[in-house]
């Protein structure tokens, strides 16, 4: 085990360990899992919640008011209003487009469409993010089903390594093994973060790596595992709006988020939903 120290962090005074480059890494008490888990079961009950709107027809933007309202109802901030200019209260990403898809009125989800929503709260001051696909309506391709429940799978067998004694390139191969295994590949320019009082912090989480490399995972570090998965090349570009990101080939893109904290004998995953949605369809 590295050596521990207290360090001010963006989140305050707290213990810390280090990445794989010296960075701190805070490092949480039980007393914080309990903010972090409460904070982690909102988000998942934001996505419980908004499941039933999301249907052929629905504008984006509709929903992404549904989901401000939901949280504000319980108590919670959306995190990403205003975060660096970012103008929602979720991300709304369908078909090609990755991540950071802005949600608005002018853009209505068709049947046969996958969409990725992603939800961070605030809960007095604790941060949960968590991330979804859904399908919308029926008429959903073969491939997109595959990549979805495939993305779902890599997801999980990179939580199975998030534990203590592992590194984060445990986590990360497992993904990216899952992955091209069945001729998906794995998106590079975004990762996991490290998460708690602030919304991105140290670690960085790859969803690609090697056995044994990067940091070392210790119990009471807080990060999330959001996998995006291509159906075709894995090089993306994010468009004039500065946010959405899409793939370069306009090939299908699935992720799914979860986020964790390292326990002594392996992880508790915050942002479980309540109501068992895992991965669509959900009925
Ligand atoms: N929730 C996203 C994540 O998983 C971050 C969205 S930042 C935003 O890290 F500004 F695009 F909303
Ligand atoms: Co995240
Ligand atoms: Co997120």
């Amino acid at each position: 085990m590295k050596q521990e120290a207290t360090t001010i962090t963006a989140g305050g005074e707290r213990a810390v360990t280090t990445d794989h480059e010296g960075r701190p890494i805070p490092l949480y008490t039980a007393d914080d899992f309990a903010g972090l888990r409460r904070a982690g079961r909102l988000a998942a009950e934001t996505l419980d919640y908004i499941t039933p709107h999301v249907v052929p027809g629905v504008a984006t933007g509709h929903l992404d008011r549904l989901i401000e309202g939901f949280m504000r109802d319980h108590g919670a901030i959306p995190a990403t209003v205003g975060y660096k200019g970012y103008p929602a209260a979720s991300c709304i990403s369908p078909n090609h487009v990755v991540n950071h898809g802005i949600p608005s009125d002018d853009k209505r989800l068709a049947r046969g469409d996958i969409v990725n929503i992603d939800v961070t709260v605030i809960l007095d001051g604790w941060y949960g993010d968590t991330s979804r696909m859904f399908y919308v309506g029926d008429g959903i391709g073969v491939r997109a089903r595959k990549l979805v429940e495939l993305t779902y799978d890599a997801m999980m067998a990179g939580i199975a390594q998030a534990k203590p004694g592992n590194h984060l390139g445990d986590v990360g191969h497992a993904i990216q093994t899952l992955a091209e295994a069945n001729r998906f590949t794995v998106v590079r320019e975004f990762g996991g973060h490290g998460i708690g009082r602030v919304f991105h912090d140290a670690p960085h989480v790859d969803h690609f790596g090697k056995p044994g490399q990067g940091t070392l995972l210790v119990p009471g570090m807080v990060f999330t595992i959001e996998p995006m998965l291509n159906a075709g090349k894995r090089d993306v570009k994010i468009l004039s709006d500065g946010w959405t990101t899409v793939t370069r080939d306009r090939s299908l893109s699935a992720q799914f988020e979860h986020q964790v904290g390292i326990t002594e004998d392996g992880c508790e995953i915050f942002t479980l939903s309540p109501a068992g949605f895992t991965r669509p369809p959900y009925e």
